[in-house]
């Protein structure tokens, strides 16, 4: 199906519902957190069909192209057999999964993503982190979650969906370009083409996961003219490690770096489970978390205390800068008019490196950072010899705790009192500002809080309990 420019420019919710009709498909919150408008996106991604869970509330209907979209009005009929439900339906009637039924078709399409992706046996767990981004106000979550046990405890069956060949099929190597000069939706192949459309349109609005961009539409009542969107251009998603660097093109998505990025350390790979939801992170990339510049953002700290570069490209120039000289101001970035971020590089930690991190939130899950620490820290044995710290949420962009992070070498780990200096100094580095989700007192002090919360992990303070899930067991053991 062909969208006019107009509509590859409206949100995918809105060509479902007022030009499709397919109102199934719910609005709630508009802004990509209460899940209502889950819709399935299938494509063929590096050769495999996936299913990928998305708010259809924030993503441009263009970004579509290439899928088949996927509404709770589609995923019936299983077997040919007219008016049949789907295994989740069937579930969640069982269980009595539903109420007023609002959040339903959202709840059904994020469970049939698990349904078809997961691995089994599928865990509660897994079901919880699959829900995060799926609010019920009524019916409560244990018989939801109960169904989708059941549903999942059995390998999948064979949907009445597009094949993996129809899907190929649409997976063109054309450059898109759907408008004219003054109000069009791009989505070029290739960096060449993209680089000839920054040039000629620098004012053109670069659009990765839009899970930033998109709430500018629905809450900032934007109406983008000129669109360029990256989620075609081939291999600026891909993902590769040699033996000293892991290096993430701009366009992967949190979802499909996840694996990797938990590699690093554990505490990255908890950072990145708490990241949004599964549809946020489906959508999300890794280029517009460090792109958009936010100070809250959860990558760009971490990244940074691992010591991770930033690749830019214009044309074909490329620049490579360390992360944190990226971020000059409050929303202000060194990305010069035409530029694009390429790849963010990452020095892989040697054996000798720990690293720590801890998102405060006022919910475990889906909530953006109050406050975000996170420290790589080198020992020698019960020794540090250096440190670099990063935060977020404690100034207008991510920044390194410097002052800081001069008086951590030295510091004994079994001697409390070393580390008086660099915890005073932590308390006053900073000035935050207060908003509505944390005062500037409270930052400084859970800034603090987190450098001892840190080193009293590392070096394992007799019955100590720091954390409240089990993830970290034996991988996180103190040293
Ligand atoms: C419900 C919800 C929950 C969220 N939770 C979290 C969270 O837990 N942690 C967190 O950090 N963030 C969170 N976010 C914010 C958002 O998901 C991230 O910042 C995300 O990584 C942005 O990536 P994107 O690809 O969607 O960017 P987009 O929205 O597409 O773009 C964001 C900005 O970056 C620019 N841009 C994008 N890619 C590039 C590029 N390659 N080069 C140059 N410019 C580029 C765009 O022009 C735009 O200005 C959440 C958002 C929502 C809606
Ligand atoms: S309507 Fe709430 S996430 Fe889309
Ligand atoms: S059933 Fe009413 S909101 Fe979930």
């Amino acid at each position: 199906m062909a969208l006019s420019s107009a509509q590859a420019r409206m949100t995918l919710l809105d060509w479902l519902r007022i030009d499709r009709g397919a109102t199934g498909t719910r609005e709630g919150c508009a802004e990509g957190d209460c899940g209502a408008c889950t819709v399935v996106l299938r494509r063929v991604k590096r050769g495999v069909v996936v299913n990928e869970p998305m708010n259809a509330c924030i993503l441009l209907a263009g970004q579509a192209h290439g899928a088949e979209v996927l509404t709770v009005e589609d995923i019936g009929d299983v077997g040919g057999q007219s008016a049949a439900l789907h295994p989740v339906q069937e579930a969640m009637v069982r269980h009595h999964g539903s109420q007023c039924g609002f959040c339903t078709p959202g709840i059904v399409m994020s469970l049939y993503a698990l349904y078809q992706e997961a691995a089994r046996p599928v865990s509660r767990a897994d079901v919880c982190d699959q829900l995060a981004g799926n609010l019920c106000r009524c019916t409560g979550y244990r018989p939801i979650i109960d169904a989708a046990l059941e549903a999942c405890a059995v390998p999948p069956v064979e949907q009445a969906v597009a094949s993996a060949d129809s899907l190929g099929a649409i997976t063109d190597e054309q450059d898109v370009f759907c408008g004219d000069e003054e109000a069009f939706f791009a989505a070029p192949r290739t960096e060449e083409a993209l680089a000839t459309l920054l040039a000629r349109y620098p004012d053109a609005l670069i659009l990765g996961g839009a899970t930033d961009a998109g709430l500018w539409v629905t809450k900032g009542l934007m109406a983008p003219r000129r669109v360029i969107w990256l989620g075609r251009v081939r291999d600026l998603d891909r993902i590769e490690r040699n033996a000293t660097e892991l290096a993430i093109g701009a366009t992967a998505t949190v979802a499909d770096a996840a694996r990797e990025l938990a590699t690093l350390a554990p505490d990255v790979g908890e950072i990145v489970r708490r990241f949004g939801s599964a549809q946020v992170r489906a959508s999300a990339t890794v280029g517009g978390n460090i792109a958009n510049g936010s100070p809250i953002g959860d990558l760009a700290p971490c990244l940074i205390a691992l010591g991770a570069m930033i690749e830019l490209a214009q044309g074909a120039a490329l620049r490579t800068l360390a992360l944190e000289d990226f971020f000059i101001a409050y929303k202000k970035q060194d990305r010069r008019p035409g530029e694009y971020v390429r790849r963010v590089l990452i020095p892989l930690p040697g054996n000798t490196l720990d690293f720590r991190a801890y998102k405060i939130s006022k919910r475990m899950d889906e909530d953006i950072s109050a406050v975000l620490g996170a420290f790589a820290i080198e020992l020698d044995g019960r020794c540090i010899v250096s440190a670099r710290i990063a935060f977020g949420g404690m100034a207008g962009t991510p920044l390194r705790a410097r002052q800081t992070e001069q008086q951590m070498p030295g510091i004994e780990l079994d001697d409390r009192n070393s580390w008086q200096i660099a915890l005073d100094t932590l308390v006053s580095e900073f000035a935050p500002l207060s908003d509505h989700r944390a005062s500037a007192a409270y930052r400084c002090l859970v800034a603090r809080n987190l450098l001892e919360k840190a080193l009293i992990e590392l070096a394992g303070v007799p019955l100590a309990q720091t954390r409240i899930r089990a993830f970290v067991g034996a991988t996180h053991a103190a040293k």
